[in-house]
């Protein structure tokens, strides 16, 4: 042996994301924030062996993805120490028998539990709430985490504005990057599609089809999620997820200050107080660094006001339930 390399001595700090919920959107985000190179990864989950299987099989991967970041799976809480943004992606789907108060009893606990254990382990972190129900889930974590409410931030405007940017796109026959959409609102059937905000290159989409189809996409958008699900027959969308999760940890471990729609604390702006829903931020390291306020028309405040009342409603119901 001729040449010896000596591994490094000292350890530099490499950004670290935790995902807990090694799932469909779980692994898919783990492989995109790996694979992009952004950080290193801890993935845990309940299901012995699943985040140590993901993890083994990703770390495999790297040399044919030519990066070096390093996945762990784990069950253990402990090894989130450090991470500078916690993803929950855990929860339960629904099960035949099973109500959707039934299942919103069970999530609320799983992201509950989650999030006391992120203040316990990786204090520091933002946290980036994607189980469903989402907006109640993420003020659930907040109410648990005990965390500041900019360092708390749901996802789903991201996911529901690229849906509504690729069906313009498909309908128009133009490439998605010059299509920019935009949703507000909950993550439910009373999203807000925002056509007048909605542009192709600058030209809104109000000029360039007619109110008909604008609508018709509007509907298709409402009920993306849904669309998915009947297709699959087993599961959710994970692929568009994952990735509208990845724009939001990019924006945060870069500092870059992106602007997104994303569930955040509203404390009085759009007239709405005490709620997470989604709306445009701007997100940087420090988490929602800023709220934008869209000047918007008598109808699209009156939708959002309706969107931000179902939330508030399941917020009550599950205190109901919880009491
Ligand atoms: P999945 O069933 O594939 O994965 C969920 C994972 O959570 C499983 O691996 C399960 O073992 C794990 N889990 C359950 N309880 C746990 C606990 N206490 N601690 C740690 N892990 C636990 O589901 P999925 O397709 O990955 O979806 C995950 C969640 O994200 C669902 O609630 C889904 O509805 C939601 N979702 C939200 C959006 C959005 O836009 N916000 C988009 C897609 C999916
Ligand atoms: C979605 C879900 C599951 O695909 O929230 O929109």
């Amino acid at each position: 042996m001729s040449l010896h390399i000596t591994p490094p001595q000292v350890e530099c700090k490499t950004p670290l994301v935790a995902i807990i919920g090694s799932g469909n959107v779980g692994s898919a985000l783990a492989q995109r924030v790996a694979e992009k190179n952004l950080a290193d990864v801890v993935l845990l989950d309940i299901a012995a062996g699943r985040p140590q299987g993901i993890a083994l099989d990703l770390m495999e991967a790297r040399g044919v993805e030519r990066h070096d970041r390093k996945i762990t799976g784990s069950m253990d809480y402990a090894d989130i120490a450090g991470a500078d943004a916690v993803v929950i992606t855990a929860g339960r789907p629904r099960t035949p028998g099973m109500s959707r108060d039934d299942l919103l009893r069970v999530n609320a606990e799983i992201v509950s539990g989650a999030a006391r254990q992120v203040i316990a382990h990786a204090p520091d972190a933002v946290l980036i709430v994607v189980t469903n129900p989402l907006d109640v889930m993420t003020h659930l974590a907040w109410k648990a985490s005990g965390l500041p409410a900019q360092r708390v931030i749901g996802m789903a405007g991201i996911l529901d504005s690229a849906r509504f940017q690729t069906f313009i796109a498909m309908e128009l026959g133009v490439s998605s990057v010059d299509v920019s959409a935009i949703v507000l609102g909950g993550h439910g059937d009373l999203m807000v599609p925002l056509p007048r905000y909605s542009t192709v290159n600058g030209i809104p989409i109000t000029d360039l089809m007619d109110a008909a189809t604008i609508e018709r996409l509007v509907e298709r958008t409402r009920n993306g999620g849904a669309e998915i699900v009947e297709l699959l027959q087993t599961g959710g969308a994970f692929y568009a997820p994952a990735s509208s999760t990845y724009v939001m940890l990019e924006s945060i471990l870069l500092n870059r200050s992106r602007i997104v729609p994303a569930a955040a604390y509203l404390a009085g702006q759009y007239g709405l107080h005490d709620l997470f829903i989604g709306v445009p931020v701007r997100l940087s390291c420090r988490g929602v660094e800023s709220i934008l306020e869209l000047v918007l028309t008598d109808q699209e405040r009156l939708a959002l006001q309706q969107s931000a009342q179902s939330i508030q409603k399941s917020l009550s119901q599950l205190a109901a339930l919880t009491s």
